[in-house]
């Protein structure tokens, strides 16, 4: 079930500046090739991430979930000369094709994909970020969260996608895994009083996440 009426994000998407021939071409492949391509955030969001990249003047990027690369490569169009980019990736095939489209983009010194799970990786990688995207598996978002929190930058921001999951944390009724653990995300994150926070209704939910 879509959030937003698809007339409407329709004509959204028609009013966003649409992306270049790589990212379209990545997005067909995508659809063609990989299962769940529903999880690729696409035009508006990838958009909205590289807003949210140039905005904040973010240098340091920390993305948890790579699959095909989409956002990735959407957020590092934002980035500055020295800007850099950690992305996080357990499986094989999606890190493959990622890897793929970011080396024909030019954007290989620039994002590094780190295949294995993403709380393993984030353990080894060193140092602060100033923006971090959530898109992983979502039985671990608190884990995420908690761990990246700390490791924010004074004016850094997470942004945790898929925050209203269809609409599905509104069913009572659903108690599937991935409903109760964005459930559990979204009530921690409320009651937290070492954030501020507010939940878009951009696509499937995302929320903005910074220090208090
Ligand atoms: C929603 S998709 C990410 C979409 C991507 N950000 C984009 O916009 O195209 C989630 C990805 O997280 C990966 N994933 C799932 N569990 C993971 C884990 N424990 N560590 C790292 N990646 C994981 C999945 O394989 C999948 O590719």
């Amino acid at each position: 079930m879509a959030i937003v009426p698809e007339e409407i994000e329709g004509y959204a998407q028609a009013h966003t500046t649409p992306p270049s021939e790589l990212p379209r071409r990545l997005a067909e492949e995508t659809r063609a090739t990989l299962r769940s391509p529903q999880m690729l955030t696409g035009t508006i969001e990838g958009r909205f991430l590289e807003f949210l990249v140039y905005a904040t003047g973010a240098r340091r990027v920390l993305e948890l979930g790579t699959y095909s690369g989409y956002s990735a490569i959407s957020m590092a169009a934002a980035l500055p000369a020295e800007g850099r980019i950690d992305t996080c990736e357990v499986d094989e095939q999606h890190a493959e094709v990622a890897s793929r489209y970011i080396e024909e983009a030019g954007l290989s010194d620039r994002i590094t994909i780190h295949l294995g799970p993403a709380l393993e990786t984030l353990a080894r990688l060193e140092g602060e970020f100033d923006f971090v995207f959530i898109d992983a598996d979502k039985e671990n978002y608190v884990n995420y969260y908690e761990a990246v929190l700390p490791r924010l930058t004074e004016r850094g921001l997470i942004a945790a996608d898929n925050t209203l999951w269809s609409g599905r944390v509104l069913d009572g009724s659903d108690d599937s895994e991935g409903t109760l653990a964005i459930r559990a995300f979204n009530e921690h994150v409320r009651g937290d009083e070492r954030v501020v926070s507010v939940m878009l209704t951009v696509r499937d939910g995302v929320t903005l996440i910074r220090r208090a």
